[in-house]
């Protein structure tokens, strides 16, 4: 069985593949602009999606059975700020490669976002209307619109506010442990509510929904927190001083791209389905603080 995992160098692609190639599938892993560590099972691809035509070749070149894709801007501000790129990577790509992905009938599964909702309601339904509230999220959604029309065999993983280690950007859970570890402060949001998933536990979800062939949208997500909160948590596990946390609101804060108040998601229906703990904020941040401490111990 071969997989093809788009933005295998970003914080859930590369768990993503890490996960998939330890359970012995054949994974091409593409990236761009950041190398990916070399692992048994995986080949690695260097692909550039402004070029749609090379998006096009990745699937012909490595024909998968399954597609796994979750390359995209994911940084919500530069999207704002270069409509332009968001669109190009996040809409027409994803275009691209379901237009291929259909002529060889493989399975696909589309990462997507809590930011296609606008966040006045939280804990969101996969069915609940979605009312993007940037440029972002309008991507995401224009994305899925076009999995959902272009494919039949097609999943579309929403996900909340995905932190971890191993690649990507840095992450605000990655932010909290470096600062506090070294006795700096951190500040932290009091008024926006996310449900934050760990990449590790969204990647073992992940497998379990394409060996179940899961077609439709499905939220995989973790418990829904407000960030201040989650610092706190974080904090509290990991033994660092959490008076080093300091709450702020949104309106200290000169975001270039709008953000939802609360875009929880509610889990239930992937709860109902799959096996893995991929929900609970306790063992989310005990896997996250073993991972820690085994990178302290290696580096
Ligand atoms: N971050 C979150 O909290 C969050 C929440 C919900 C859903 N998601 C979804 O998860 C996915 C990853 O998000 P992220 O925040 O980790 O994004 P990111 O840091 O912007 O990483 C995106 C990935 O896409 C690749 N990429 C970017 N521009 C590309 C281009 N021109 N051509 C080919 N590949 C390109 C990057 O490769 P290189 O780094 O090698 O250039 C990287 O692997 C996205 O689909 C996002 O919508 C993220």
């Amino acid at each position: 069985m071969k997989i093809l995992v788009t933005g295998g160098s970003s914080t859930p692609g590369f768990r993503i593949v890490e996960e998939l190639a330890k359970a012995g599938y054949k994974v091409f892993a593409q990236y761009n602009e950041h190398d990916i560590l070399n692992m048994d099972n995986v080949a690695k691809v260097k692909a550039d999606f402004r070029d749609l035509e090379k998006v096009a070749q990745l699937v012909r070149e490595t024909k998968p059975d399954i597609v796994i894709h979750t390359a995209a801007i994911g940084d919500v501000d530069k999207c704002e700020v270069d409509k332009e790129l968001a669109w190009r990577v996040n809409v027409e790509a994803t275009l691209a490669l379901v237009k291929e992905s259909s002529k060889i009938n493989a399975y696909f599964l589309y990462l997507s976002t809590d930011y296609v909702f606008d966040g006045e309601k939280g804990l969101y339904r996969e069915d609940d209307a979605p009312n993007p509230v940037n440029h972002y999220g309008l991507t995401k959604l224009v994305a899925e619109n076009i999995v959902r029309s272009g494919l039949s065999k097609y999943a579309i993983v929403r996900t909340s506010h995905i932190y971890g280690f191993g690649m990507g950007r840095k992450n605000f859970a990655r932010a909290v442990v470096e600062s506090l570890s070294q006795g700096q402060k951190v500040r932290a949001l009091v008024d926006q509510w996310l449900s934050p998933t760990l990449n590790t536990l969204l990647a073992k979800a992940i497998k379990e929904l394409i060996e179940a062939n899961y077609i439709g949208v499905i939220h995989v997500a973790g418990e829904r927190i407000s960030r201040y909160d989650f610092a706190k948590a974080i904090a509290k596990r990991f033994g660092f001083d959490e008076n080093l946390i300091e709450p702020i609101t949104m309106r200290d804060i000169q975001f270039k791209a709008k953000r939802p108040r609360d875009s929880s998601l509610d889990t239930s229906r992937a709860r109902s389905i799959l096996k893995i703990d991929f929900y609970t904020l306790k063992n989310s941040l005990e896997v996250f603080y073993r991972e820690w401490i085994e990178l302290r111990g290696s580096g």
